[in-house]
């Protein structure tokens, strides 16, 4: 199976789900990335069952209602059983990095209403230790170099994003070199950075399910 075709694989295993789980009428969360796009275009057939979606990105809002799907603002919103999203990586306790398409601080937002987390992605996510990964930190643009030099102290390489605005109108640094033994303990520490809106760890609110696309089907993985 190509990456593609797993990803296509999670995307409709994240939408039986959403249908299987989740209470008629309600709103879900809808992630970021080429893996949600699948997972998008996916919840098209299955539209009646859920009253509306909070979008993580612009791109996302645009996708959902490309298909027909009513986009809500969070602030509208009170209850949320359900968060679908990609990862760039993700460890046995389902801590992720985040933040690839930049749309990091979006996503923790909408993740922190929802209940439930499922996080969608092929084995090609899944690592021992995080970090591998760049790690994006989204950051106020006139405080990036105080936080590159921050995030040097900590030990990592930041290289600001070519050519990159967030939805929210900030930069990002990819931060190279670490290796992310504490991954709860990190992401506390970069958020403290005065000129940091937040960084890609999603460890203080990991998964609570991954679906793993793999080869011989998707599977259903929780917290090691
Ligand atoms: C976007 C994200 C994505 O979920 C992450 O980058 C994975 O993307 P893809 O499914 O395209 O590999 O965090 O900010």
């Amino acid at each position: 199976m190509t990456q593609d075709e797993l990803k296509q694989a999670v995307g409709q295993a994240a939408a039986d789900y959403v249908a299987a789980n989740t209470p008629a009428g309600c709103i879900i969360g809808v992630g970021t990335g080429s893996t949600a796009n699948c997972f998008i275009d996916t919840l098209a057939p299955i539209k009646h069952h859920f009253r509306g979606a909070v979008a993580s990105s612009e791109a996302t809002r645009k996708r959902l209602e490309g298909h027909g799907i009513p986009v809500l603002d969070l602030n509208d919103v009170s209850e949320m059983p359900i968060y679908v999203d990609g990862a760039d990586e993700i460890d046995a306790g389902l801590n992720m990095i985040k933040g690839g398409g930049g749309a990091l601080t979006r996503e923790k937002i909408v993740a922190a209403v929802a209940t439930t987390f499922v996080c969608i992605c092929d084995a090609s996510k899944q690592v021992a230790t995080m970090g591998k990964f760049p790690l994006p930190v989204e950051v106020i643009p006139m405080a990036k170099a105080h936080v590159a030099r921050a995030l040097a102290k900590l030990g990592g390489q930041p290289v600001e994003r070519a050519g990159f605005v967030t939805d929210n109108g900030n930069v990002i640094l990819d931060v190279h070199g670490l290796s992310i033994t504490d991954p709860k303990g990190l992401e506390a520490q970069i958020n403290q950075i005065t000129g940091v809106v937040t960084n890609g760890l999603f460890a203080c609110r990991p998964a609570n399910l991954l679906l793993l696309g793999t080869p011989d089907g998707v599977h259903s993985v929780t917290a090691a």
